[in-house]
């Protein structure tokens, strides 16, 4: 069925514009519409709240100040089976994984640690619509899929 996620281009691939480049060119050859597309920066505070499932993790403080680190790019996407597709183009969460599985994937060929991997995407239905009223607070989830 269509579908809407979320994805984002993280703070340390925002920080190479080719590396960013790649990743968007990514996005349009596998027949996802651009919904939304926005830069913003996020303060402590929103990437704490957004990441607060994780806040027990070890690695929640690196998480969280990196997020915040510098501007990132945010995606509402569109197509049959967004989540998948975009979970799928991503790769595995952990980079040297990545690289051995999966080395055409966005996180093999870009992401630098299991921290700065390039991209987020949403990891079900109901966390896009989560997830896109967190980054795009205005856009409708449910009207916007009953329009098309
Ligand atoms: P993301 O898809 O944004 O969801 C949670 C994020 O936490 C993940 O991508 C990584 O950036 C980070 N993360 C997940 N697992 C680890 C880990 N083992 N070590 C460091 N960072 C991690």
């Amino acid at each position: 069925a269509l579908q809407l996620t979320l994805a984002v281009i993280k703070p340390d691939a925002i920080a190479h514009p080719v590396i960013a480049e790649a990743i968007h060119q990514t996005i349009l050859d596998n027949n996802f519409v651009i919904v939304r597309c926005k830069d913003l920066v996020w303060k402590r505070q929103d990437s704490e709240r957004f990441y607060a499932e994780h806040s027990e993790r070890f690695f929640y403080q690196r998480l969280v100040e990196f997020m915040s680190s510098g501007p990132m790019r945010a995606y509402v996407l569109a197509r049959e089976d967004a989540v998948r597709h975009w979970r799928d183009l991503m790769g595995p969460t952990k980079v040297f994984q990545a690289r051995y599985t999966s080395p055409a994937c966005i996180r093999a060929r870009f992401g630098l640690t299991d921290t700065r991997n390039t991209t987020h995407g949403s990891d079900s239905p109901e966390s896009a619509q989560r997830e896109i009223s967190f980054f795009f607070p205005d856009f409708n989830v449910e009207q916007w899929l009953k329009k098309e």
